[in-house]
């Protein structure tokens, strides 16, 4: 694998799946495969997860990693060409971004949608400037218009959990107070529909997602009836994709936050989130805190996730 975007970089799911459990009984079995490798994780935007369990991915692998935070401590970055650079931003991103690839053999990026352009956020300028001039194998640790690091854990997870072979997948919309973007929910259903599970999505009128991701999915406006019979519940938030509601926040309803009579109509589901997660606006402090909340084996999952990802990526190194 060269660079890895988005599910079908992984190939076969299968594959990558036995692949995860593999490593997750012997984290350290590959260790030898990145000696004398070096990971460069960059971030535009903040991180707790993806940060920390990328990183112990690559010390699992035997890679030395180099963290950097553009905001902190880089010279700020011009992304758009043919500006005149008599602002505050010091050095061009078709500048840093080689000067970057001479130092390390992998590259990871963290570039959220920034909603002033919604073509450039959906033809991923970002990450694709650096697949293009870093002359290094590039992965997404989020986007703009996906996080498959995440959704790759969500699949692992809900491999380990499901107690059916076709269990009932509900991704729902619940409120938040700030506009966040499509990416989680976008590759979420990327990857459910790459499954053979039973993916609805339920979300307010105005909130619908490229249908591009949406895909053969299921959208149910009634939450309450979409989450019915559900196995997993998958709540996220995100701001309103079509037109011009792109990059807003149309409704802050708390009807849709996820509580304990949501979840009673479940099938005794799983709750899961990809975290940070904001209670009492996304979920109810009694159901992330219930025995049904598998939101921590779920951001463990990441570290496997990453994992998978940066030995395919090492194993495809000339
Ligand atoms: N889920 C996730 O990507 O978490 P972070 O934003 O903390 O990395």
């Amino acid at each position: 694998m060269r660079h890895f975007t988005n599910v079908n970089d992984l190939g076969d799911l299968k594959a990558a799946l036995d692949e995860a459990f593999e490593i997750k009984k012997d984290r350290f079995k590959y260790v030898e495969l990145g000696r004398n490798k070096t990971l460069l994780m960059i971030f535009f935007n903040s991180s707790l997860r993806t940060r920390l369990s990328t990183q112990k991915a690559a010390m699992n692998l035997g890679m030395n990693v180099i963290v950097l935070d553009v905001n902190q401590g880089a010279w700020k970055l011009e992304t758009e060409r043919g500006v005149i650079m008599d602002g505050d931003k010091t050095e061009h991103l078709l500048e840093a971004i080689p000067v970057m690839g001479c130092y390390c053999d992998i590259i990871g990026v963290r570039s959220f949608a920034q909603f002033q352009n919604k073509t450039d956020d959906y033809n991923e300028v970002i990450i694709n400037q650096f697949i293009k001039y870093s002359g290094r194998p590039v992965f997404s640790m989020e986007a703009a218009t996906r996080h498959p690091l995440q959704s790759f854990a969500d699949l692992i997870t809900i491999e380990e959990y499901k107690k059916k072979a076709r269990p009932k997948v509900v991704m729902t919309w619940a409120p938040h107070p700030r506009a966040l973007p499509q990416a989680v929910p976008n590759s979420f259903a990327e990857w459910m529909n790459a499954t053979d599970y039973d993916f609805v999505i339920t979300h307010p009128e105005g909130y619908e997602l490229d249908p591009k991701f949406v895909g053969n999915a299921k959208v149910e406006y009634d939450q309450m009836k979409a989450l019915e019979g559900a196995d997993f519940v998958y709540a996220k938030n995100w701001s309103g994709y079509a037109g011009d509601n792109y990059g807003r926040v149309i409704s802050k309803d708390r009807a849709w936050t996820v509580s304990a009579a949501h979840m009673a109509v479940t099938n005794n589901a799983y709750f899961m989130h990809c975290l940070p997660v904001r209670r009492n606006m996304i979920v109810t402090d009694d159901v992330i805190e219930s025995p049904q909340s598998i939101v921590i084996p779920e951001a463990a999952n990441r570290e496997i996730s990453a994992q998978v990802v940066l030995k395919r990526i090492l194993e495809g190194l000339e």
